[in-house]
């Protein structure tokens, strides 16, 4: 199968693009460098010429409220577009777990965007939600910053390894369109305070965790069970204490931005 992956020298999207080689499916990575740019529809046409699946894994380069927003509106308006005009018959999106609860935060409220104009598309799509990934520990920690402190709120959540997220993107995009939303997740579930301030004592970075009930997630207030996968989820395998303990130059950390 012809498989394009939209933000494909990210870090979900490089680990597709090979994980998809190595099965045998000839995927290309689609992405700024590579000429290609679903924001302003340079490159696309070519791009998805011949493809049965477009998987987007792309992310904003800006977090703000409006440029997210803008991001995701007009790059996935585009490529919907040019899909329909290919005949491609998959389209595959990476969202988050718990998005349609997170409607405080600017950066979900363009997730939202971003999932309802493929559910009101004529495309057969599969939206798949993880949850966060161990990757984006540290960036969260950047983000969740008052002073020197980081403040996160005390409650659960049940993060993944990216190179497992990476594996089932990969078998929903060769499969049938779901039509609908498939959760995925990690195989444990932690704390979110306590599990950062794991991260961030192995990275040998100071910083002070507090567990704060106020303190917000993204721009948004969360409860106990906000970012948990339903009962549904289709599981990843590695564990935390195996992820983290890898030789560090095989962990690419997430990009992230200063102050949601
Ligand atoms: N972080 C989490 O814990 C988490 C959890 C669940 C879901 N997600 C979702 O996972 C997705 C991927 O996240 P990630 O961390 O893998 O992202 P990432 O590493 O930041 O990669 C983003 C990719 O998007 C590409 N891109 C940026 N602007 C583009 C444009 N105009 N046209 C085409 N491609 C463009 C980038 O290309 P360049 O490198 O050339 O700029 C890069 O390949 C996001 O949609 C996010 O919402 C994240």
């Amino acid at each position: 199968m012809k498989i394009v992956v939209i933000g494909g020298t990210g870090l979900i999207g490089s680990r597709l693009v090979n994980q998809l080689r190595e099965r045998g499916h000839e995927a290309v990575a689609a992405a700024p460098n590579t000429g290609v740019n679903t924001v302003s529809g340079e490159g696309l046409a070519e791009a998805l010429k011949g493809a049965s699946a477009v998987v987007d894994v792309s992310n904003s380069p800006s977090w703000e409220d409006a440029a997210v927003l803008k991001f995701f509106e007009s790059s996935t308006r585009n490529l919907l577009t040019y899909e329909a005009a290919a005949g491609v018959g998959h389209h595959v999106a990476l969202s988050v777990v718990g998005t349609q609860r997170l409607s405080a935060s600017g950066y979900f409220r363009a997730k939202i965007a971003q999932e309802k104009l493929i559910k009101e598309s004529s495309i057969p799509y599969s939206i798949v939600q993880a949850t966060q990934f161990f990757e984006f520990l540290k960036g969260l920690a950047d983000i969740s910053l008052v002073g020197d402190k980081v403040h996160l709120p005390p409650v659960l959540f049940q993060p993944m390894a990216a190179d497992d997220v990476a594996t089932l993107v990969g078998s929903i995009a060769i499969g049938s369109p779901a039509n609908g939303t498939v959760e995925i997740g990690g195989p444990e579930q932690f704390r979110i305070d306590e599990l950062v301030q794991r991260r961030l004592a192995h990275l040998g970075d100071p910083r002070q965790v507090i567990a704060d009930p106020n303190a917000l997630y993204s721009g948004a207030k969360i409860s106990e069970r906000t970012l948990l996968p339903g009962n549904d989820a289709r599981l990843g395998e590695t564990h935390f204490e195996t992820w983290v303990n890898q030789p560090t130059g095989q962990i690419r950390n997430a990009k992230s931005q200063p102050a949601a």
